[in-house]
């Protein structure tokens, strides 16, 4: 009896960027959620701290080689499934792009690959959390050229990769957009990720946040971080361009 009483109210602090554009939620083509029931169970704590859209971004990389319209095929047949098993707690999955590798291993070549995109031709790309001598600042620029905006997934995550770096400074000087993951406002990838997270918000060099939900770890992580203070106070002060999306 009154069980509801003792449950921790969950904040919406996200409510603000309306749109998550990272996650890992089509199931069963990378390190993302294993089964439909995982993803609606994702899905529902987004919503729990204030997504109403969202983007699905499974990997292309060396180690999970999708193809764009394998890809493509398999979510239009999930979007049907959810469309079935939605309560009313879901919420809207606009439609499937992708988080592009760019490491030796693996690169799309602009104009000559299919690339799947957010709205605009935006395109996520992410770098190797290990190699650290390879920045395809050319391949970004055929690209730009091309028509598409960059943005570039987690940069706090990279630990090779300076907020003072002439490689940063490089990206932001060609009008490459930045999106941290809301995760590592939390400590969730440790204390540097979280400390470069913050400073690249104060510093006005992240346009973007992502939750980047793999599976019910991130999802149950992603309701801690909508609760700390910290991350509440840099909703209210700051503004992002997830809502565009
Ligand atoms: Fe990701």
């Amino acid at each position: 009896m009154f069980d509801f009483l003792k449950q921790k109210k969950q904040s919406k602090s996200f409510s603000p960027l309306v749109t998550d554009m990272h996650c890992h939620l089509l199931p069963g083509v990378d390190d993302g959620s294993s089964n439909i029931q995982e993803t609606v169970e994702c899905l529902r704590a987004m919503a729990s701290v204030g997504f109403q859209k969202v983007y699905f971004t499974p990997h292309f990389q060396a180690n999970y080689p999708n193809e764009e319209n394998d890809i493509q095929k398999r979510f239009a047949t999930l979007k049907k499934q959810l469309a079935a098993m939605d309560d009313g707690t879901l919420p809207e999955v606009a439609a499937v792009s992708g988080e592009y590798r760019f490491d030796p291993r693996f690169a799309r070549r602009p104009g000559v690959d299919n690339v799947l995109t957010l709205p605009g031709k935006r395109l996520l790309c992410e770098f190797s959390l290990h190699f650290n001598d390879y920045m395809p600042i050319d391949i970004f620029a055929e690209y730009q050229k091309l028509g598409y905006t960059l943005i570039l997934a987690h940069p706090e995550r990279y630990p090779y990769l300076g907020i003072h770096s002439s490689e940063v400074k490089t990206m932001k000087d060609m009008g490459i957009f930045f999106q941290i993951n809301v995760l590592s406002l939390n400590g969730f990838y440790g204390d540097t990720a979280m400390q470069k997270g913050y400073e690249y918000i104060e510093a006005g060099l992240a346009e973007y946040l992502g939750t980047d939900t793999h599976n019910m770890r991130y999802a149950k992580a992603l309701k801690d971080t909508a609760n700390n203070k910290k991350v509440q106070k840099i909703m209210k002060s700051h503004t992002f361009l997830n809502s565009q999306l």
